[in-house]
């Protein structure tokens, strides 16, 4: 049930429960009302009574007298008075006031007390005034006060209801939009914003829904790109195993193949010397070919490389480098110390990612590689070249922020500056001691309790 219609529900369920409790509390207040008036006016109209019955003399003119002391209830409104014979008929009786606004008869059921009565007898005892009290005028006043009270308390009920409802529509409807942007962020559409105006607390709420989406809609935008560099990253790698089993691998493949034909021929004019000859070429064209699959092997999966620790994949790093660009000279100081499979393995996309950089952007003549354990326990790695230095100009690749978020992911820094010169540039990474190394999602909950 939507919030609205349930506070509305509320709200109604609270009057009617007011309504019914003071409804109550009134019919209690008017039984012991009517209880009292009656039994007071049955007094007061019994002492009237007795005191002018007491007058009448003995005689002929009794009856008359005890006519006039009934038909004086004429127009009373609690008491009616009876003249009742000997045998029991009623000879005279008083006719009390009539209400212009009689109440209902289920109110008069419902307010019926006991009657109160009081009987005097006449002089000679022949005959006697019955006196009843009357509740119907009484309950015709209860009704008209309750009449007015309700309609007081209907008008009411009615302004509540018409307020509550504006209000509560008013309230809820940023509400609802933030509901409905809610669900559009749901189905993946960042780019929605709530209007921020309202009562403070609701204000604070739309501020930090707007900020969240606008901080999903850049993190959704990153994503794409570090899936576009993965794609392109993968195409790259893709072109650049293609360029080398056909440079490297493919020459051998046929060489293999020209020494593997002449064999047949040699061994014919037994020319066994040759033969031997060419079986070692092809002993050694496999032997190359080996070679490049393994370093193909080796650069697709830097976990089996790193098996072997760091250094040694530091030292496969130049080298593959090295036998590329032999005018660069490579210098490594790495560790052999592990610092867990996870910051080893990023430590060492941080020296492939810096090299990479240095090899492609820099020109450099000389690359140093180093990773060390500082004194503080943590693990700190740097490449450095001598070459060109980051151009003011230069375009914000992905390979060094994809970076920074893998190292970030393990609680570290990176930081890339170039020399006070202009020239050569500085990769550097930190990595914490690997007690405090902390897993994505633990560093991801601490974020979100920092922000709460
Ligand atoms: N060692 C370096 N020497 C000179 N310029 C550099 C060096 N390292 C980075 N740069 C500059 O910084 C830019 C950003 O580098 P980044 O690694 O983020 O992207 P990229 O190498 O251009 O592309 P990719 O996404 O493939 O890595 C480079 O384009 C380059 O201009
Ligand atoms: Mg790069």
């Amino acid at each position: 049930m939507p919030l609205r219609h349930r506070l509305l529900g509320f709200i109604a369920a609270l009057l009617i429960a007011s309504l019914l409790v003071g409804s109550y509390l009134k019919y209690r207040q008017a039984l012991a009302k009517i209880e009292l008036e009656m039994s007071s006016a049955i007094s007061v109209a019994e002492h009237t009574v007795r005191d002018a019955v007491g007058q009448i003399p003995p005689g002929a003119l009794q009856f008359h007298e005890v006519e006039r002391i009934v038909t004086s209830f004429n127009g009373d409104r609690h008491v009616r008075a009876e003249y009742i014979l000997q045998d029991g008929s009623i000879a005279i009786q008083s006719r009390p006031r009539l209400s212009e606004t009689p109440a209902p008869h289920w109110l008069l059921d419902l307010l019926a007390v006991s009657p109160h009565t009081a009987t005097i007898a006449v002089p000679d005892n022949s005959a006697r005034i019955q006196l009843t009290s009357d509740i119907a005028n009484e309950v015709a006043e209860v009704w008209d006060d309750a009449k007015l009270k309700l309609v007081i308390i209907g008008v009411f009920c009615a302004l509540v209801s018409a307020m509550m409802v504006i209000s509560l529509g008013r309230v809820l409807k940023p509400l609802k939009d933030l509901s409905n942007a809610l669900q559009k962020v749901g189905s993946g559409d960042y780019e929605v914003h709530v209007d921020e105006s309202g009562p403070e607390e609701l204000a604070a709420i739309y501020r930090g829904f707007n900020t969240m989406a606008t901080k999903l809609a850049a993190a959704e935008q990153r994503n794409r790109q570090l899936n576009e560099q993965l794609n392109t990253v993968q195409d790259e790698e893709r072109a650049e195993i293609a360029r080398d089993l056909h440079d490297e691998v493919g020459p051998f493949l046929f060489a293999v193949d020209v020494d593997a034909q002449t064999i047949a021929p040699l061994l014919e004019r037994a020319e066994h010397g040759e033969v031997l000859a060419r079986t070692q070429a092809i002993r050694q064209s496999v032997g190359h070919m080996q070679t490049h699959l393994r370093s193909i092997l080796q650069r697709l999966r830097p976990g089996t490389l790193l098996d072997l620790g760091l250094a040694h994949a530091a030292d496969q790093l130049a080298e593959f480098w090295r036998s590329r660009y032999p005018g660069i000279k490579f210098d490594v100081a790495c560790t052999d110390e592990s610092f867990g499979g996870k910051a080893d393995e990023a430590a060492y996309r941080v020296l492939q990612e810096g090299t990479s950089n240095a090899v492609r952007h820099g020109k450099p003549t000389n690359i140093s590689l180093s990773a060390r354990k500082l004194p503080s326990g943590a693990l700190e790695v740097s490449v450095t070249d001598n070459g060109l230095g980051i151009r003011p100009a230069a375009r914000k690749g992905l390979g060094l922020a994809g970076m920074r978020d893998r190292i970030a992911l393990l609680g570290g820094t990176m930081t890339v500056d170039t020399g006070p010169d202009g020239r050569g540039v500085t990769l550097r990474a930190e990595f914490p001691a690997p007690q405090t190394l902390k897993s994505a999602s633990a560093l991801q909950r601490e974020e979100v309790e920092q922000r709460l």
